[in-house]
């Protein structure tokens, strides 16, 4: 076990140090300005989907409280803030006429994050597809990939002369395998072969993207976040490290291996048989070149890990994961698991030699309680922050190149299939009021910011 206690004197003196968010999870304003549905619009409409019904309708106000928001990112002391641009909000129809008051929204937080002296991190995909798009099959079909390559130049041009740091997708394992393959986030569909046609699909995207910002904003920074699990087995026998591995092919290697130019991994290719993309005819000439652009950088989003045993029959991978005992396990069941943050940073060093990494998501969930004034005592949240940093400060030692760390998430907010349920932030949000407090959590990253002298104007 490694240290638990991070020292900010063992990170480079240039590390990026911030906070995530996405646009559907905080923004609300659903139809303002010239805004087209999204696929979680419909979703949420859709009864039984989303936990007592929520919708991101208001969220976090975010749209109409701009600016008091970016000030209250500043005063975390952080150096730079990633979010999400709604692509229906910039083209409703996800092709066609842009609409000038959705870019104008992105031009008005970007600007107001420099002034402010923080460091823009754009997404330009975390998973509010355009309904129209959706209704032509969504990322099922190659016309998609390629409407998103048309919108993110779009975005690269009006934006590129000042976001330097471009993320394509957020996490093609959930659009793809939650959002197709097991329907608990939008658009809610049900079939496996659907989903391995959207990985295609996504990561062309993902391709055409990276084009998209090559071409329109030279000398920015681009790259892909996916949700890593560094994956264990069950126990030493080959059976369990076989199917930890098959694990780690769907989980992981299945977009990794493509990102950096190698193809989807073979043993992946066999195992799924008819559910391949390669089977259903998708995979086109160019497309290993198309999806392995080079990027600057790797995202990771990392909350937990896999331990997987074998388990013949059982899904299309004939393996299953456990949940070990005696581990801590936070409000979403997911066990907290800092070492395998270490191991993970580590293993894609080793395998892919990535110029450098960020962790473009970390964080976790409790049950807050809050006391009258809205604070939260967040202990476990706090244990949990400040032993990832420690995970990631012993991977920086063992050679990773580590670059950033981005807390998920700024501020308590819509979490996708569990509503408001769920809180991952570490500024609390009162949504009756929309009053702000940051956290034990939020006090005790920025205090760790400052004394790594990183904070803004220091
Ligand atoms: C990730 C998502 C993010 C948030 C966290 C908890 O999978 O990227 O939007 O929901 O999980």
């Amino acid at each position: 076990m490694t240290n638990r206690i991070p020292d900010p004197a063992r990170f480079p003196a240039r590390f990026t140090w911030g906070v995530a968010t996405s646009s559907y999870q905080i923004e609300g304003a659903p139809r303002e300005d010239g805004k087209g549905p999204s696929i979680w619009d419909t979703f949420c409409r859709t009864p039984g989907k989303v936990r007592g019904g929520d919708t991101g309708d208001v969220a976090c106000d975010h749209y109409h409280r701009l600016d008091s928001d970016l000030d209250m990112i500043r005063d975390l002391g952080v150096n730079a803030y990633r979010f999400s641009i709604s692509w229906p909000r910039i083209l409703p129809h996800g092709r066609g006429a842009v609409n000038q008051a959705g870019l104008d929204f992105y031009q008005r937080l970007v600007d107001g994050l420099l002034t402010r002296g923080i460091t823009p991190w754009a997404t330009l995909y975390h998973w509010d597809l355009p309904q129209t798009l959706e209704d032509e099959g969504g990322w099922t079909v190659r016309g998609t990939a390629e409407a998103f390559g048309t919108y993110s130049a779009v975005v690269a041009a009006a934006l590129g002369d000042r976001v330097r740091h471009f993320i394509t997708l957020n996490e093609p394992w959930c659009s793809a395998y939650l959002g197709y393959g097991i329907g608990i986030h939008a658009p809610g569909r049900h079939d496996l072969r659907a989903s391995f046609a959207a990985t295609h699909h996504l990561l062309v995207g993902h391709g055409r993207a990276m084009q998209a910002i090559r071409g329109q904003a030279p000398g920015a920074q681009a790259g892909i976040t996916l949700n890593l699990h560094h994956t264990y087995p069950a126990t030493d026998t080959p059976a369990d490290r076989a199917a930890a591995y098959r694990m780690d092919g769907f989980q992981n290697r299945w977009y990794l291996d493509p990102v950096y130019g190698r193809g989807y991994p073979q043993d992946m290719v066999d195992l799924l048989g008819d559910l391949s993309p390669q089977s259903q005819g998708l995979v086109l000439p160019g497309d290993t070149e198309l999806m392995g652009q080079p990027t600057d950088f790797l995202g990771v989003n990392m909350y937990s890990r896999a331990v997987g045993q074998d388990a013949p029959g059982e899904g299309f991978l004939h393996a299953r994961q456990i949940r070990p005992e005696g581990s801590a396990y936070t409000g979403f069941d997911w066990e907290v698991a800092p070492d395998s943050l270490t191991d993970l940073l580590v293993r894609l060093q080793e395998d892919y030699a990535p110029d450098a990494i960020y962790i473009t998501e970390n964080g976790s969930t409790y049950p807050d309680v809050a006391d009258e004034d809205g604070n939260v005592n967040d202990l476990e949240r706090t244990q949990y922050l400040t032993e990832h940093l420690a995970a990631t400060q012993e991977a920086l030692a063992r050679g990773a190149k580590v670059a950033g760390y981005f807390a998920w998430s700024l501020m308590d907010n819509f979490e996708w299939a569990e509503g408001y349920d769920k809180r991952f932030g570490i500024v609390h949000v009162d949504f009756d009021t929309q009053v702000r407090t940051p956290k034990l959590s939020g006090r005790t990253y920025r205090d760790f910011l400052a004394r790594a002298g990183q904070a803004v104007g220091a």
